[in-house]
């Protein structure tokens, strides 16, 4: 363990033993030739004293945070004996300024930045981001349906974070597009059915998904008691469509049924399906959007009677 008869080597320990470092950082703190600190950080390395790690262009190091226990000893005395020089002290200040600079630079950029950064968000990882992001709390044990899947986008987001996702539609068109889309999760299904009569068994699903699909159902009642039937006896029902809105070409031009949903109409025909818990929340209104406001109701399934008298 010669390494350490060396001064630079036993200040570069200390200054790693406080924060991990690049090799310019310990250049510009102990004021040595970026050469030579590369040279003893080799050493360092080589011998187990320092580890490192690349991080893009960069290289950063640290003391070793599992030194064995004579190297813990034999550090401890060395660290014991600089601890009083001036020169570590002014090592320690020079160090702690660069540290100090380093996340200055950070506080900085956010102090100006918040006029721009939803956008420059946007810019590097998309609007869709977060809510992506989210998916990792479902729970991994469920069995989705996403049911009037559409083109599928929905399931895609779903899928990589649960065991299984049942897609369902009614269009052949639709399910072409999904099933294109959705062949490399060897964990989605994609069927072709109606919510009236579901391709899907009693009780088999965690999660009901109606995104956008309801308005075009003629009786939700019967729908929602067929999605009744396939979910599990605890078993949850999120339904995202419009608000009530006033677009009426929507039913020239989509087919639209129904003119959106208000919260007293859709509790009512969920407890008439044998659902309990509406809870109906508006949802943010996305400023480039052209559509109508949007809803997310979700509900459980009612609770049974633990007997019934006769
Ligand atoms: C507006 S799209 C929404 C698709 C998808 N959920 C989304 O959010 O992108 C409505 C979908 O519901 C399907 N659909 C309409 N009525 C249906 C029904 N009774 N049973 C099953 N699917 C239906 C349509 O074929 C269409 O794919």
């Amino acid at each position: 363990m010669v390494e350490l008869a060396d001064a630079t080597r036993c200040r570069l320990l200390a200054a790693l033993e406080m924060h991990e470092l690049t090799v310019g950082e310990l250049a510009a703190g102990l004021r040595l030739p970026q050469s030579t600190a590369s040279r003893h950080l080799k050493i360092l390395a080589d011998q187990s004293w320092v580890t490192s790690r690349a991080e893009g262009t960069s290289r950063w190091y640290r003391r070793n945070p599992e030194l064995p226990a004579d190297m813990v000893q034999l550090w401890t005395f060395v660290r014991g004996a600089m601890a009083q020089t001036p020169a570590t002290a002014q090592d320690t200040a020079r160090i702690e300024a660069i540290v100090a600079a380093r996340r200055a630079r950070s506080e900085t950029y956010f102090a100006t930045a918040s006029a721009e950064w939803d956008s420059l968000r946007t810019e590097l990882f998309g609007t869709r981001a977060d809510l992506g992001a989210m998916m990792a709390l479902l729970d991994p044990s469920w069995t989705v349906g996403d049911l009037g899947c559409g083109t599928g986008s929905l399931a895609e987001a779903i899928a990589p974070h649960v065991r299984r996702v049942h897609a369902v539609d009614a269009s052949p068109a639709m399910l072409t597009a999904a099933t294109a889309r959705l062949t490399p999760y060897t964990n989605v299904t994609v069927a072709e059915g109606s919510l009236e009569h579901l391709p899907l068994a009693d009780r088999c699903l965690d999660v009901a998904v109606l995104m956008l699909v309801l308005h075009h159902v003629p009786n939700p009642v019967k729908a929602l008691q067929e999605v009744h039937r396939v979910l599990k006896p605890h078993g949850r029902l999120l339904i995202t469509d419009m608000r009530t809105h006033v677009h009426d070409r929507f039913r020239e031009q989509m087919g639209h049924v129904w003119l959106g949903f208000d919260a007293g109409s859709l509790d009512g025909w969920l407890r008439d399906a044998g659902f309990s818990g509406t809870r109906y929340v508006p949802l943010p209104v996305d400023p480039n959007a052209q559509g109508p406001a949007l809803f997310s109701c979700t509900a459980t399934m009612m609770p049974k009677p633990a007997f019934v008298v006769a």
